[in-house]
């Protein structure tokens, strides 16, 4: 993976232009950037950017969004409300100001034409990888997507191509189809055992789900990289709030900031028994 410089990155000024339900828990946000360098900055797909409120309104600590959708200084972000931040997201009308912090942190990779790429997003897990079949999708690509039932599946961000997996398969509409059971199991489904073409699997979700992405890539010998969803304070290395344990060429483990070699690892690269256990990291809670 090439490293990409956080120099990149620009603060720009910006307006709501949609907030709405595109589930019952996920919430699309359009806005519109100001200024020259925001109509520059190019977001790849995996890069995220710290997300505040403006003026008085802002927190201390902006929050840590993937990119939906970007371009000509657009940037779509789909969230779910989890806490403060994002409850305050969600009362955002029109016209509100933000800020935005990116591009940040490392990119999914783009494989040689010939390896096909298996998309495996789950919940708010979706905006990266399907920015990347936006942006780079070719045929023999394939996206997949799991949610708890079909009420939860944004189905106007998920076209036809798209093999959708609900936990429970309630309300999913009667024009399109879901398969129930883990999404990683209808991975396995629709790419059988004796298929031996390599791939590159990229994953972003729950860490069960990123936990069972890299053992179904570990057990069909594809490669796989996992986008990690940790708590982040400044978003660019300064505050080491974001840690995640990885395991270097020899097998022994450190921390690595998930905001700069980050949020996109391979999965072999994750110390699996030390990741997702807590940790004794500062609380962003106190004092946003
Ligand atoms: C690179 C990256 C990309 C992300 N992309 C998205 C996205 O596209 N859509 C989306 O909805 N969320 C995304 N997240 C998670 C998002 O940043 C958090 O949900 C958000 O910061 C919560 O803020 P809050 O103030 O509402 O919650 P808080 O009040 O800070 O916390 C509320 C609850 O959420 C948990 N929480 C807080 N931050 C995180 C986190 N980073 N990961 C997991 N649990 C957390 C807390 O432990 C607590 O239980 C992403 C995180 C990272 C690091
Ligand atoms: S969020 Fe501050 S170092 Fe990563």
């Amino acid at each position: 993976m090439t490293n990409v410089s956080p120099s990149a990155a620009v603060q720009s000024c910006g307006h709501v232009v949609r907030n709405n339900r595109v589930s019952s828990g996920l919430i699309r946000l359009d806005l519109e950037l100001q200024g020259p360098a925001a109509l520059e900055a190019e977001f790849l797909p995996g890069q995220f950017a710290m997300f505040n409120l403006a003026g008085e309104r802002a927190f201390v600590f902006g929050r840590p969004f993937s990119i939906l959708e970007s371009g000509s200084g657009k940037l779509a972000l789909l969230y779910r409300v989890v806490g403060r931040g994002t409850k305050a997201m969600e009362q955002l009308r029109c016209g509100d100001e933000v800020t935005i912090l990116g591009p940040l942190g490392q990119p999914f990779s783009k494989p040689a034409d010939n390896i096909p790429v298996v998309l495996i997003g789950g919940g708010v897990g979706l905006p990266p990888v399907r920015a990347w079949l936006d942006k780079f999708g070719r045929s023999g690509d394939l996206g997949f997507f799991g949610a708890r039932d079909g009420a939860d599946v944004p189905w106007e961000l998920l076209d036809e191509s798209w093999h959708i997996s609900v936990d429970q398969d309630k309300e999913v509409p009667s024009d399109r189809s879901a398969w129930q059971g883990l999404v990683t199991d209808l991975v396995a489904r629709e790419i059988p055992d004796d298929d031996s073409r390599e791939r590159l699997v990229l994953a972003c979700g729950p860490i069960p789900l990123l936990k069972a992405a890299a053992d179904l890539a570990s057990s069909r010998k594809w490669k796989c990289q996992v986008s990690l969803e940790e708590h982040m304070g400044c978003g660019y290395g300064a505050c080491k709030g974001c840690v995640v344990p990885v395991l270097d060429a020899q097998s022994t483990w450190r921390n690595a900031t998930c905001c700069q070699e980050g949020p996109v690892f391979f999965a072999e690269a994750i110390d699996w028994t030390r990741y997702g256990v807590p940790a004794n990291k500062p609380d962003f809670n106190i004092a946003d």
